[in-house]
């Protein structure tokens, strides 16, 4: 991305959330005042990026378990830039068949994942918001693309923080379970307190406050725990990321001075 991005498509001036997380991870898609605001938040944690990037190698251990075990369509709430490893790469790499739907409310991201996706027929980008569940599993092109009377994988990761309030983080979540077939999974990530002080919890947060998502939340592990309430909750449970069926091959990493990341998966019984 350049700098000249038009005005009419994203405000550069103010940090987004999709543009910071592209930064941790390495990316180029980002604005001076994405960086910026991405460096404050790495000034507190200082293993930002490594967060960014366990919860990245969870995606990509997590959707390659659901397409092994059958998964065919996954729904992808708050999808983020395009990367590495996006989830249609990883799901049809195991299963050509797999169908995908990305969803997010950041223009930049739609803009990026359209072009990625031209010619991948059996993937789509709708722009919703994770807010409003009703809406995005009753828009056109969810309900043309994906059969919810059978399995999906419901992917929310590394975005149920943004809505800060506990009470509609829970609702969110259950609507969106609400639909969902047996054999569905949830696949949920979620950002804690891990080391932080209070302090550096408040610093943390007043950066995000001034961002598109106008805020953040770490959650304790029982309340994250709680989103997977009535699902049967694969091993190893929801636990910090890192822990989530290690890749032998990935590097091992011993715990999160800094910051954690929690998560896992749950199937609808
Ligand atoms: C930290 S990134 C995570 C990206 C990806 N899910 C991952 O875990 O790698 C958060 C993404 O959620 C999107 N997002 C934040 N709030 C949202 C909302 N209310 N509705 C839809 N998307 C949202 C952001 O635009 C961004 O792309």
């Amino acid at each position: 991305m350049h700098e000249e991005a038009p005005a009419w498509v994203v405000d550069p001036g103010t940090p987004s959330v999709a543009r910071m997380y592209d930064y941790y991870l390495g990316g180029k898609d980002n604005f001076a005042a994405d960086r910026e605001a991405a460096q404050k938040i790495i000034s507190i944690l200082p293993n930002a990026r490594e967060v960014a990037r366990t919860n990245r190698a969870f995606l990509v251990r997590a959707v390659r378990h659901l397409a092994r075990s059958g998964v065919r369509q996954f729904l992808d709430i708050g999808t983020g830039l395009p990367t590495q490893e996006n989830v249609h790469q990883v799901a049809q790499a195991e299963a050509p068949q797999a169908r995908v739907v990305y969803v997010d409310n950041d223009p930049i991201v739609l803009a990026h994942a359209r072009a990625l996706l031209a010619d991948n027929p059996r993937s789509v980008v709708v722009e919703g918001d994770l807010r409003e569940p009703e809406s995005v599993l009753g828009h056109p092109e969810v309900l043309a693309h994906l059969d919810l009377t059978r399995p999906i994988a419901l992917i929310m990761l590394a975005v149920l923080h943004f809505v800060t309030d506990d009470a509609e983080a829970a609702d969110v979540v259950g609507a969106f379970r609400k639909p969902l077939a047996p054999g569905s999974h949830l696949v949920l990530s979620h950002i804690t307190h891990g080391d932080l002080d209070d302090d550096a919890v408040r610093r943390g947060r007043d950066v995000y406050t001034a961002t598109t998502a106008g805020g953040i939340v770490p959650r304790t592990a029982a309340r994250v725990r709680s989103f997977f309430d009535g699902l049967d909750v694969l091993e190893p449970g929801v636990v910090p990321l890192h822990l989530w069926r290690p890749d032998p091959a990935q590097r091992r990493w011993d715990g999160m001075p800094g910051g954690a990341i929690i998560g896992g998966v749950g199937r609808v019984t």
